[in-house]
């Protein structure tokens, strides 16, 4: 009896689960933009945040572990207490030079973001991917991401004062277009 039971409860986890996992996901928030086209079977790209908020949230704290690591070399950080709850990556479980590696991953990383269709900046306007020098300068942010990334591996204060300064005039490169305007209705135009 019992088994049986168990049976029918399953099945119908069944017929109740199955369904939902394998109907298309509708996007998060109603609001958000819309989604990308990519090659069947691949993963839906979705846009969550607009431009301001993906910089504050994955290029602003990336960047800064690498403005870091120019004043101070950082196999000298000391260890959180526990490396692996820290805030800042320099001294978590994937810290010192690494932590500046990873953040010049990420920033690579981060030049897809910037290319994905349908996110919006704060003002409302679309992300302008389709003005000619917007791959472009997403492919400075890019190069200036891996050159971050070589200066870090090889461990030398030298080569990521360098690289920090190409990253540096990779952001200001778009900024100086799209960003930096007297009023935030003439951005990214
Ligand atoms: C390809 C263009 C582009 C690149 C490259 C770029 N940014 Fe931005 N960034 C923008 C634009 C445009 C805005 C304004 C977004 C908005 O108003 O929605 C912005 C906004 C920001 C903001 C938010 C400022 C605010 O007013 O709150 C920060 C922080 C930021 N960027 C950091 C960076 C850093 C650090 C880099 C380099 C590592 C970088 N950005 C590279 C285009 C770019």
């Amino acid at each position: 009896m019992r088994i049986r039971f168990a049976f029918v409860v399953l099945y119908f986890a069944i017929l109740t689960i199955v369904p939902s996992c394998t109907a298309s996901q509708p996007p998060a928030t109603p609001a958000a933009p819309s989604t990308s086209g990519t090659p069947s079977g691949a993963a839906t790209l979705q846009v969550h945040g607009n431009l301001a908020q993906a910089m504050r949230g994955i290029l602003f704290p990336a960047s800064n572990v690498i403005f870091a690591s120019q004043d101070k070399n950082p196999d000298e950080v000391k260890p959180a207490a526990d490396p692996s709850t820290a805030i800042n990556p320099l001294e978590s479980s994937f810290g010192k030079w690494q932590a500046v590696w990873n953040a010049g991953i990420g920033l690579a990383e981060s030049a897809n973001l910037l290319s994905i269709p349908g996110r919006k900046c704060q003002n409302g306007r679309d992300v302008p991917i389709n003005n000619p020098d917007w791959p472009m300068l997403v492919q400075g942010l890019r190069d200036a991401g891996m050159t971050v990334y070589k200066a870090a591996q090889s461990k030398n204060q030298d080569n990521i004062v360098m690289a920090a300064d190409s990253m540096t005039t990779a952001c200001a490169a778009c900024h100086d277009k799209y960003r930096e305007k007297p009023n935030l209705a003439d951005r990214c135009m």
